[in-house]
């Protein structure tokens, strides 16, 4: 058993994407409202005997959720940040799967890389905050629907939203929110389109920003960035269930 002052100790010392509950009132600081987007995935609540791949998981928030919801096998996967190569790194998912006592397996491989040769598919593939960092999102999503058996759930930013026709928006230099690896905006059409042709052959739309949270944003995002309002509002971000 640790010490609770050793545990948040620890805890101080990681910079945390998510927001990961630890127990005995522990939760760890990351920047992200980890359970707001888990409301929007609709994952199923029950996911006993199932096996489920979280690609890109950083800390691992969603893939120690898919093993409360009772999944057999969860394999949580990443490279960019548990390489180092922005400001996070592997250590919030180490420590908090020991604090956790969980079994999720962990693969550092690149999305590029994985296909049924290099990771076992899975009945539930999460493929969370990704797309839009995506150079190459079309062979992404491909790889991603490779190793799906089930359902692969996607959340991604969105944008264009006032285009009917497929069509994405394209960052180059850090033009979404000064990061420079985001690189895609796709419209909802797009990801429809983008998901069929990687070989899903049932899309949904599950969740969407409702309109008052997107002018919020795009109001913080004028201020924090200097994004024109109108761009900030055809943006936003969505939740699509994919089988195949
Ligand atoms: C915005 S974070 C999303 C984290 C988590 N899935 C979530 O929804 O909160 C994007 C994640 O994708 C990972 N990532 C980006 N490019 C990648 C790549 N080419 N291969 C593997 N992981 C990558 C990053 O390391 C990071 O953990």
């Amino acid at each position: 058993m640790m010490n609770m002052q050793t545990l948040q100790d620890q805890v101080n010392a990681i910079r945390w994407f998510h927001q990961i509950d630890l127990g005995d009132g522990i939760v760890t600081p990351g920047v992200y409202d980890t359970r707001a987007k888990l409301k929007a995935l609709h994952i199923p609540e029950d996911l006993s005997g199932k096996t489920v791949l979280d690609i890109g998981t950083w800390d691992g928030f969603y893939a120690f959720e898919a093993e409360r919801r009772g999944a057999a096998r969860v394999v949580a996967t990443d490279s960019f940040i548990w390489q180092g190569h922005s400001w996070g790194s592997k250590a919030g998912f180490e420590l908090a799967r020991k604090v956790l006592d969980s079994h999720v397996e962990d693969r550092e491989i690149d999305i590029l890389d994985i296909s049924p040769e290099t990771v076992e598919p899975a009945d539930v593939v999460l493929f969370l905050g990704v797309l839009y960092h995506m150079r190459y999102p079309l062979q992404a999503l491909e790889n991603v629907c490779s190793v799906t058996k089930k359902l692969a759930i996607i959340e991604t930013v969105v944008d264009l939203s006032h285009m009917k026709r497929p069509a994405m928006a394209f960052y180059p230099g850090g033009q979404l929110n000064g990061d420079t690896s985001n690189w895609w905006g796709p419209n909802e059409a797009a990801v429809h389109a983008l998901l069929k042709t990687a070989g899903f052959s049932h899309v949904e739309t599950v969740s969407k920003d409702p309109l008052l949270y997107r002018i919020g944003r795009a109001i913080r995002h004028r201020r924090k960035y200097g994004t024109p309002i109108r761009h900030g509002i055809a943006r936003s971000r969505m939740v699509f269930h994919a089988r195949p």
